[in-house]
């Protein structure tokens, strides 16, 4: 039977927090030093910032990055890197085994963000930090006052508070690997306390509280005890809450192509049971209505096999034609779950784990760096509701608790309308390695210009390398006559006038 898919413009589903194409800059391998700031190169300008980074993070419209770890921040105190470079002082650093020289730092990253026009968010140190210098940050990024930090920001050259909205409770607390693992019950008591000085400091912010990957008792548990109704210090407000979004982080990653492209659709479950327990945290505890719903905050989610990058050694990943169809499949799945989603950051953004690497003379772009590009670009507004009908996968998957547990159809669909309402997006995953799918696509009218975007290449394996871009986009038309084929291992971008 021919594939069909059913897209209605009428039809909006839930809006796509733009924040959902949000980028991530951990002090770890060359993210920073040698990426984002790299002073005496050609390419940078007179702070260090390399300006053809900066011009590839305002083409992707990056809303949000996060800062500055990460498993960094487990050890990091944000005093160091803040004042005189001379005076900075240079500190193991134990996440990632290395040296720190705090060159860059708090004030160096904000004025970063301001110049790309993205917004930042920080991580807060729950490993060797104190709640004391936790609010002495945000008193020196946000605070108007005649206080101490907030004078140490002016006397280091910056009058205006910086604003930073997001502050993350903490990294990845449950991990063995962190300095200050926390049992949850421990993390729960800790995350709460913090948070209530955090909103009396500055009722502004907005906390994200530290998730597992979702379906976990970890992140029952700690859903459970930190999602209350809270007063405290809140000008007794029945609209308030402690906690606005529970991050989680899932890495995709298989040898094979099938399970490698496929894999992301586990993700969507993950998002589905935590949106669940969200809510069962706010029925349990009684959470009234008008109390904003908390989102999902997916701070770290990409395609990375650790063993084949080591994070030690800078987990510069290269990255596949098959990795690119991934990023297209994670993709789809955020705009199908805007619903739940307040955030989501690639991790990361720059050399580790990205889709851009840098060299001292230019800057890649990889694989996965044209679907997250298509999708930043058109896939914002509102997500369509949008239905497929065709043939299933039924293979090996990763995880293999996938298998029989979430449908794996052959292609993977999303739809969107644009806020003005204007033209409609359509992105079609076609995951088989061996042919096109010729499909039905209800919802084009017959006589639109269809505008279509192919992102593939010669085979699954293909990379990008310096010179040679192997995976690209390809620009063509479609008269929306008949059926559309959808290639073998591709990504496919169909927009028309809604
Ligand atoms: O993004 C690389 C690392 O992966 C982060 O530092 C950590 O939070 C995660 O384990």
């Amino acid at each position: 039977e021919q594939p069909t898919i059913t897209v209605s413009a009428a039809h909006k589903i839930s809006e796509i927090n733009k924040n959902i194409y949000g980028g991530f800059a951990e002090h770890m391998g060359r993210c920073i030093y040698g990426g984002i700031y790299d002073p005496g190169n050609s390419l940078s300008d007179e702070r260090g910032f390399r300006k053809d980074v900066i011009d590839v993070m305002k083409e992707l419209d990056v809303p949000v990055v996060r800062y500055p770890g990460g498993n960094f921040v487990a050890t990091y105190h944000w005093l160091d890197g803040v004042g005189p470079r001379e005076k900075r002082p240079r500190r193991p650093e134990l996440a990632w085994i290395g040296v720190e020289t705090n060159e860059f730092g708090t004030d160096e990253f904000l004025q970063w963000c301001e110049v790309v026009g993205t917004e930042p968010y920080f991580a807060l140190n729950f490993g060797t930090g104190t709640l004391d210098e936790a609010l002495g940050w945000v008193e020196y990024c946000n605070s108007s006052a005649s206080t101490y930090y907030a004078n140490l920001r002016r006397a280091n050259g910056r009058e205006k508070p910086w604003n930073v909205k997001y502050w993350a409770l903490g990294n990845e607390m449950w991990g063995p690997w962190q300095v200050g693992q926390m049992t949850q019950e421990d993390y729960a008591k800790t995350a709460y306390q913090w948070a209530k000085a955090i909103k009396l400091l500055d009722p502004s912010v907005e906390l994200i509280l530290c998730g597992k990957e979702g379906p976990t008792s970890w992140d029952a548990y700690v859903l459970k005890e930190c999602i209350k109704f809270d007063l405290h210090g809140l000008g007794g407000s029945t609209t308030a809450s402690l906690i606005s979004m529970h991050s989680i982080h899932i890495y995709t990653a298989a040898k094979e192509h099938l399970p490698n492209a496929i894999a992301p659709r586990s993700a969507e479950r993950a998002i589905e049971i935590t949106a669940s327990l969200i809510d069962l945290a706010r029925i349990e505890n009684k959470v009234p209505s008008s109390v904003a719903r908390q989102t999902i905050c997916f701070d770290e989610w990409n395609v990375w096999d650790p063993v084949r990058a080591p994070g030690e050694e800078g987990a510069e990943e290269k990255y596949t034609l098959s990795d690119a169809l991934s990023i297209a499949t994670w993709l789809n799945v955020f705009i199908r779950q805007s619903r739940h989603l307040g955030m989501a950051n690639i991790a990361q953004s720059l050399n580790v784990i990205s889709p851009l690497l840098t060299t001292p003379t230019t800057i890649i772009k990889q694989t996965t760096y044209h679907p997250l590009y298509l999708f930043s670009r058109y896939m914002r507004g509102s997500a369509l509701a949008v239905h497929v009908c065709c043939g299933t996968y039924d293979g090996p998957t990763k995880p293999d608790w996938m298998r029989g547990t979430v449908d794996t159809p052959w292609l993977d669909v999303s739809a969107a309308v644009d806020e003005k309402g204007e033209w409609v997006s359509l992105v079609v995953v076609n995951f088989s390695d061996d042919r096109g799918w010729e499909t039905k696509v209800e919802g084009v009218k017959e006589w639109s210009d269809v505008v279509v975007y192919t992102v593939t290449g010669s085979g699954v394996d293909v990379v990008n390398v310096e010179g040679k871009e192997e995976v690209g986009i390809q620009e063509s038309k479609w008269d929306g006559k008949g059926a559309f084929t959808f290639p073998k291992h591709s990504m496919t971008m169909l927009r028309w006038k809604a």
